[in-house]
């Protein structure tokens, strides 16, 4: 078993390991290749969050399917969404008449997922339906409901599996709650 210890010392607890994670995301694509069926979906991953999540998902989607990537930057505090969201780097291809999936890590207040939603919506598509790996309902400033949720959490901070904290974390292969002595103070 790989070392984490460098990294997961700044955890409080470890909320999903690599086999709960694993076998939600083959639940999921299960669900979705079911309900995609004949529908030759563009999956588009909001970067970086969703890297490792979407490399997952995709792999156990067995519909054809196109992949595209947008990367948004959202200003404020790193542990708090601001709500002002510009996107950095834009999709490759039009999605007028295209079914859209689109695969985010984590929805916490909404903010970034309704701007995106809009922007998205505008360009013409036939659907857009949103599959998180993580909800935070309880945080929630804006209606916004996922179609497609991995796991539903308590408000904490989380890392791992693609979610990070000032860009650290990423590349933990399983979910933790980052203890607060890591940012408060800050
Ligand atoms: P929202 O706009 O408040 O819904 O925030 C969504 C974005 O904030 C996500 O795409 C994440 O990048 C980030 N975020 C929110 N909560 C967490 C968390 O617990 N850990 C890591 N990133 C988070
Ligand atoms: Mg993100």
């Amino acid at each position: 078993m790989a070392d984490f210890s460098a990294m997961e010392k700044d955890l409080s607890s470890i909320l999903f390991n690599e086999k709960q994670i694993e076998t939600r995301v083959r639940e999921l694509g299960e669900l979705i290749s079911r309900d995609y069926s004949g529908k030759n979906p563009v999956v588009i991953g909001i970067l970086k969050g969703s890297l490792i999540f979407m490399s997952d998902l995709i792999r156990r989607l067995t519909i054809p399917l196109n992949i595209d990537y947008v990367a948004v930057s959202s200003y404020g505090r790193s542990t708090d969404s601001s709500g002002v969201v510009r996107i950095v780097k834009d999709l490759d291809e039009p999605i007028e008449g295209r079914h859209v999936l689109v695969v985010e890590d984590i929805v916490d207040t909404g903010l970034t997922l309704r701007y995106l939603l809009d922007n998205l919506q505008s360009r013409g598509p036939l659907s857009v339906a949103v599959c998180v790996l993580l909800d935070k309902p309880s945080r929630r400033k804006v209606d916004i409901k996922p179609d497609y949720c991995g796991f539903e959490i308590p408000d904490e901070f989380v890392v791992g599996y693609g979610l990070d904290y000032a860009e650290n974390y990423r590349n933990m292969p399983f979910i933790g709650i980052l203890d607060r002595s890591v940012y408060e103070g800050k």
